[in-house]
């Protein structure tokens, strides 16, 4: 049976635009009190075209409300992806810089300010402000750069086709000098988009700052690999002017099919690192059956670095409201046997499993939805991996590639935890304190989720629930899609949040 466009529950606890399509995050930036995100935006329809700058805030990384288009694009230019700025001291005066897109097929670089606290902004009449005359060279991410000797703005930008992050500094975020340039490395047959470069302590020791520079990158060319775009990290060093890699080698940042341009906040409270992602993948992400919005953005993460086997690897923290939820919702012990045991979810969950894999060996948790769509989730404690597959007839209509099989890492030699944020469409798996994640469109319906859980041998898995449709055990009630629930659920659901204008 082919799933419809009607059976794609909007998600409640992510931010989507109220119509139309939506791609990168951009400008992601704290200040005033709020956080603000603009994004890739066709304000004019549902497929990639007339891009332009979308936004929204949210005072909590929860709740977003949408304002208007706040930069649109013009006759033979559009607003590609970019970055925006907080003033550090001094004037009140928000900078953004994105890449313009001329008809022509040059890209190069620009500028707008906002008096306003970001809500209405002025192109530069000198624009564009940095131009190479190529074109492929975009998505500017500025960040600030302070030592001992040097403070200064650092811009990034790639040349996408020559797999190169191009860095330039400027004093007053007006004129730019190139510094210099990072790559190509790794995988041919790739473009590189959207870098960043974050500064973050080595296992929590600030006097151990190590930097890590993120890349989109997206398979190109006639043999293009079907996994389609991903995203990757390297760990190295910055001194304001190069960055130079540990190791030459991209690792990939997320495990799943969906997690694609994610940056970080600028200016963010509390030094602590966030992004947002992008839940979609260009292979497919034109034929993803939602209305009357197409795209959605990820949870916000907190970034750390912290040695895992022996090397320095990124962990992506769910949000302070996810992990808030969860300490105040009830753990129950759900003793699993020789059949396995159903838990029933909301479409709209988050549910955390505890297991000692000494005593479950080979777990498997299924979620099914309508129409014969699944999820599987397998941990092999002797490979130390989970296995991620999403199939069903419903996954199949999408695109030939839209069903798939992951792999994230995940030791089986000491007691393992995982969380599942389910939200409509939406699943990021979370790994322990954030090891691993794997972010996957899924297209469960709208019916609720129905989950099983099996384990190799009769053993107890710790489960709690958020917005769960009642709860675990094999007598557990129905599943239900709040609102309104058809079983009580043991602790408040995350709120309903559209888009709000
Ligand atoms: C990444 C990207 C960027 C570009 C934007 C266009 O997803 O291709 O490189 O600026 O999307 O929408």
């Amino acid at each position: 049976m082919r799933t419809t466009s009607t059976d794609v529950p909007r998600p409640r606890f992510h931010f989507t635009p109220r119509r139309h399509w939506m791609n990168d995050p951009n400008g992601l930036v704290h200040h005033g009190g709020l956080w603000h995100l603009y994004f890739q935006h066709n304000p004019e329809g549902s497929d990639w075209g007339n891009m332009s700058w979308g936004h929204a805030v949210s005072p909590d990384l929860e709740h977003w409300t949408e304002h208007p288009v706040a930069l649109r694009h013009r006759v033979g230019e559009q607003i590609f992806s970019g970055s925006v700025v907080a003033p550090r001291s001094g004037d009140d005066v928000l900078t953004a810089y994105y890449t313009s897109a001329y008809d022509d097929g040059h890209q190069a670089q620009s500028r707008a300010t906002s008096h306003d606290g970001g809500f209405t902004w002025q192109t530069d009449p000198g624009n564009p402000v940095l131009d190479r005359g190529t074109t492929a060279f975009r998505d500017p991410k500025v960040i600030r750069y302070d030592d001992d000797r040097t403070a200064r703005w650092v811009m990034l930008t790639v040349e996408a086709d020559d797999r190169q992050v191009l860095l330039y500094s400027s004093d007053d975020l007006v004129s730019w000098e190139h510094l210099s340039t990072f790559g190509p490395l790794g995988t041919t047959g790739v473009v590189w988009e959207c870098p960043d470069l974050v500064r973050l302590s080595l296992d929590g020791d600030a006097a151990d700052p190590r930097w890590v520079l993120l890349l989109s990158t997206n398979p190109a060319g006639d043999d293009a690999d079907p996994a389609g775009s991903s995203m990757h990290y390297v760990v190295g060093h910055f001194d304001g002017t190069s960055f130079t890699p540990d190791s030459p080698e991209l690792r990939p940042l997320d495990h799943g099919r969906d997690y694609y341009a994610a940056v970080t906040f600028d200016n963010a409270p509390d030094g602590e690192v966030v992004t947002v992602g992008w839940m979609s993948n260009w292979r497919y992400a034109h034929a993803f059956p939602s209305t009357p919005w197409r795209g959605a953005m990820s949870l916000p993460r907190a970034l750390g670095l912290r040695t895992v086997d022996g090397r320095p690897s990124l962990v992506q923290a769910p949000p302070a409201f996810v992990r808030a939820r969860l300490e105040h919702a009830p753990t129950e012990p759900l003793a699993v046997g020789d059949s396995p045991a159903d838990l029933s979810l909301s479409g709209h969950s988050l549910v955390e499993l505890r297991w000692d894999p000494s005593s479950t060996g080979v777990i498997s948790l299924q979620l099914r939805g309508e129409a014969g769509s699944f999820v599987d989730l397998v941990h092999e404690p002797r490979t130390g991996t989970l296995r991620l597959t999403r199939g069903g007839p419903p996954a199949e209509s999408v695109h030939p590639d839209f069903p798939s099989t992951s792999t994230l890492p995940l030791p089986g030699d000491r007691p393992a935890r995982l969380l599942l944020s389910v939200d409509g469409p939406l699943l990021e798996v979370f790994v322990g304190d954030g090891e691993a994640t794997a972010s996957n469109l899924v297209l469960l319906g709208s019916a609720g989720v129905t989950a099983s859980l099996e384990t190799a041998r009769p053993a107890t898995v710790h489960v709690t629930f958020v917005g769960g449709g009642g709860g675990a055990g094999r007598d557990a009630p129905p599943p239900g899609d709040p609102p309104p629930p058809r079983t009580t659920p043991r602790a408040p659901p995350p709120d309903k949040q559209p888009a709000t204008t």
